[in-house]
């Protein structure tokens, strides 16, 4: 019975994706550069096929990237411009990464077709891309995202998610960007690759009178916290990073999941997925079936990589992803 009726949500779920597939197509499309761009997939596609072969962290970025892009003022590349107060200046920038990625697609694809494809659609299609490098799904997106005239430090807090919301948090953030509490279970799922900083699951230990780290969260498997107290021991250099998942790193895959039913889930954001029963239920699913997360993971991200996108005459096609054109 409950199976069923999880098959049930699920399902329910589909069909509402799809009606929401047909209301954005009004403005962006599956092809969008078919005719004035045929190539730009393809240049998207092989950047970032050569940097993550060099660099493994690549994937990781572009993930990150998008999620962030999409987040503060839509889909738009307002995280690309460089600036004195923009969102680059948030401290959280640190760790948000390969704009080169974008930067170096951006320039060989104005060279067959200038002005043409924005930085917000690069942006989508590189993440896209990613994830089916790292063993993901893969995926069509629609295109047709124009880049966007504003980026403001100020932006970024606020609509951000921290490591430290509670669920109620975390979901009501999500529903203000049209994302569901599904949506938010399995675009988590995106922790199965990358890195992070210690500083960002510092608040789950805290110092003994001898300055040595003892774990805070009972939350977190103790032989896993004994591994992070010996990556990130107190008074660790800022730079030093950890895997978000700590068996298959570099694989995009269900893993995330079976971690957080292990109780090693990094974030504090990460292991409440499992504290509260309709996100529990999603994760087992998830942890259970890898098929059923990817053919979830199409729908969200889709739906992320729509947020706030704009349209028609708002914003520009950027000519460099920099900076906006004067
Ligand atoms: C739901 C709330 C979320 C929170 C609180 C959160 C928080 C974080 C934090 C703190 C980091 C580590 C940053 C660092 O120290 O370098 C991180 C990394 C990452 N996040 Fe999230 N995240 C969330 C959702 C998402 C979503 C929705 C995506 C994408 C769909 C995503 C993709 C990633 C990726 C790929 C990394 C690794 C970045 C790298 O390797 O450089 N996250 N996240
Ligand atoms: C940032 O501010 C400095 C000092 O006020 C100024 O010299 C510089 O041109 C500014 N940079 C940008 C990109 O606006
Ligand atoms: C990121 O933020 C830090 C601190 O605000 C700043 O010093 C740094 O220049 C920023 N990085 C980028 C790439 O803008
Ligand atoms: C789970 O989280 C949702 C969203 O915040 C909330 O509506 C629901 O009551 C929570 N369920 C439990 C059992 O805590």
């Amino acid at each position: 019975m409950e199976t069923r009726t999880r098959t049930l949500f699920l399902a329910i779920s589909y069909l509402f994706m799809f009606s929401f597939v047909c209301f954005v197509k009004g403005s962006l499309s599956f092809n969008f550069y078919a005719a004035s761009c045929p190539s730009a997939e393809l240049i998207i596609r092989d950047t970032v096929n050569s940097f993550s072969s060099t660099d493994p962290s690549i994937p990781g970025k572009l993930l990150r990237l998008v999620f962030h892009d999409c987040f503060v003022e839509g889909c738009d590349a307002s995280l690309m411009l460089q600036g004195n107060n923009t969102e680059q200046s948030d401290p959280g920038n640190r760790s948000v990464g390969g704009f080169s990625v974008i930067d170096s697609a951006k320039r060989v694809i104005e060279k067959f077709c200038p002005g043409t494809v924005s930085c917000a659609d690069i942006i989508a299609m590189a993440a896209r891309d990613a994830v089916d490098i790292a063993g993901g799904p893969r995926i069509m997106i629609p295109t047709g995202r124009r880049d966007g005239m504003i980026s403001l430090a100020s932006n970024v807090r606020p609509n951000i998610v921290d490591t430290s919301f509670s669920m109620d948090e975390m979901v009501q953030l999500f529903a203000t960007k049209g994302l569901s509490l599904l949506d938010l279970v399995v675009l988590s799922g995106a922790h199965t690759i990358g890195t992070a900083h210690c500083s960002s699951f510092r608040d789950r230990f805290e110092e003994d009178s001898r300055g040595k780290l003892m774990l805070a969260d009972k939350t977190l498997d103790s032989d896993y916290a004994e591994v992070l107290m010996e990556q990130c021991p107190s008074g660790v250099q800022p730079s030093v990073k950890v895997n978000n998942d700590p068996q298959t790193s570099l694989v995009f895959d269900n893993m995330y999941y079976q971690n957080l039913l292990a109780h090693k889930g990094l974030f504090q954001s990460d292991s409440v997925l499992i504290s509260n029963d309709s996100t529990r239920i999603l994760v087992e699913d998830f942890a259970n079936d890898q098929d059923l997360f990817f053919q979830n993971w199409a729908q969200s991200f889709l739906k992320l990589t729509t947020v706030g996108v704009k349209s028609g005459d708002v914003g520009e096609i950027r000519i460099s992803c920099a900076s906006t054109n004067a």
